[in-house]
């Protein structure tokens, strides 16, 4: 397993302001943030924008999501409409990302959004990530902390093995909260969209918006710009193949249980079936499994409602080869 070896910063007032000086002077540092911890750098900033991509190994055509601390300064970079409003108050700070034309003048680096009009954009909900932006005085454009296309950090350890000696510092906060990352919802359009599934549901966002508009999530051109360029098929990858909808495990294989019924299972989701939690437990212990003794992972079925439906998204990309 490769060594940590980045500095690990605390949450205390003095580590925060040490890590606000990084980023201001153009450095990569990670952060805990409500959904997984995210690989920060100057929004702004070119050169710090760049490193963000060279140090997870991230394609040019995929867009990065920039973190503020207030709608205020979302409004400087970005058109943000009526609908974009009123689901900033509804749901901010919080796990949405919302994809806004950008402002003629908008300060934030075109390679943020790689080559595309937009910008994603959304206020954490995180004291820790809260108080970089504002300590920083800067947007901070932040990826999950991970190597492209492996599983997302949701601890400060797991972003310290995965991506150590390209990072200036993390930002321990602890475990996240909610532990899946953001649902991004496309708002350039006259029709919304759901570009990835989250903690924020189709059921919670129609009621305010309507029905939404459907995108096709199948693979695509893997070079070329794209409307949803982070939904390529593999992705969240563990090193062993993974199988979804699992009642039973086959030789060598380790079980990831969901819910009461699951007495054979290496490792439990939630034993009461609940989503939240299975949600936060998803990427800790996939990680758990794929460094186990075992040739596969075998996971059980999980509930196609609600938080399901971005649990199974994470799966079926975790499983595809
Ligand atoms: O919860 C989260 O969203 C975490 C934390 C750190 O905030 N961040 C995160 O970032 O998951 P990332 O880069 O791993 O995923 C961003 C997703 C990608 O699927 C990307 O393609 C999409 O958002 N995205 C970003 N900007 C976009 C744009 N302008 N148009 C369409 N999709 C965009
Ligand atoms: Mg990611």
């Amino acid at each position: 397993m490769p060594k940590a070896t980045c500095k690990i910063l605390t949450d205390n007032t003095r580590d925060i302001s040490d890590a606000a000086e990084l980023i201001k002077s153009g450095h990569l540092v990670a952060f805990a943030t409500e959904t997984v911890y995210g690989l920060g750098a100057d929004a702004t900033n070119d050169h710090a924008v760049a490193a963000i991509f060279k140090a997870k190994g991230r394609p040019r055509f995929n867009p990065l999501i920039v973190h503020f601390a207030d709608i205020a300064g979302i409004a400087q970079d970005v058109e943000l409409d009526e609908r974009a409003r009123v689901l900033a108050e509804t749901f901010w700070p919080g796990p949405l990302s919302l994809i806004l034309p950008r402002r003629p003048d908008c300060r934030i680096s075109l390679l943020v959004s790689a080559g595309l009009e937009t910008l994603a954009v959304r206020i954490p909900d995180h004291k820790t990530a809260r108080a970089l932006i504002t300590q920083s005085n800067l947007p901070i454009a932040a990826p999950s902390a991970n190597r492209s296309n492996h599983v997302s950090p949701t601890c400060a350890d797991h972003v310290a093995m995965g991506l150590g000696p390209e990072i200036a510092a993390v930002i321990d906060g602890g475990a996240c909260s909610i532990g899946i990352e953001s649902t991004v919802l496309d708002l350039s359009e006259e029709t919304p969209a759901i570009l990835r599934p989250g903690k924020i549901t189709a059921e919670q966002l129609e009621p305010i918006l309507g029905t939404l508009r459907q995108i096709e999530t199948k693979s695509h051109e893997a070079n070329a710009p794209h409307k949803s360029p982070g939904l390529l098929e593999r992705h969240y990858a563990p090193d062993l193949p993974l199988r979804m909808n699992a009642e039973a495990t086959r030789p060598e294989e380790s079980l990831l249980g969901f819910g009461p019924n699951a007495s054979k299972a290496t490792l439990n989701l939630s034993p009461t079936g609940d989503l939240d939690e299975a949600a936060a437990n998803l990427f800790a212990m996939i990680r758990t499994l794929d460094q186990g003794n075992f040739k596969g992972i075998a996971v059980m079925p999980v509930p196609e409602n609600g938080l399901g439906c971005a649990i199974n998204d994470r799966l079926r990309r975790a499983a595809h080869r």
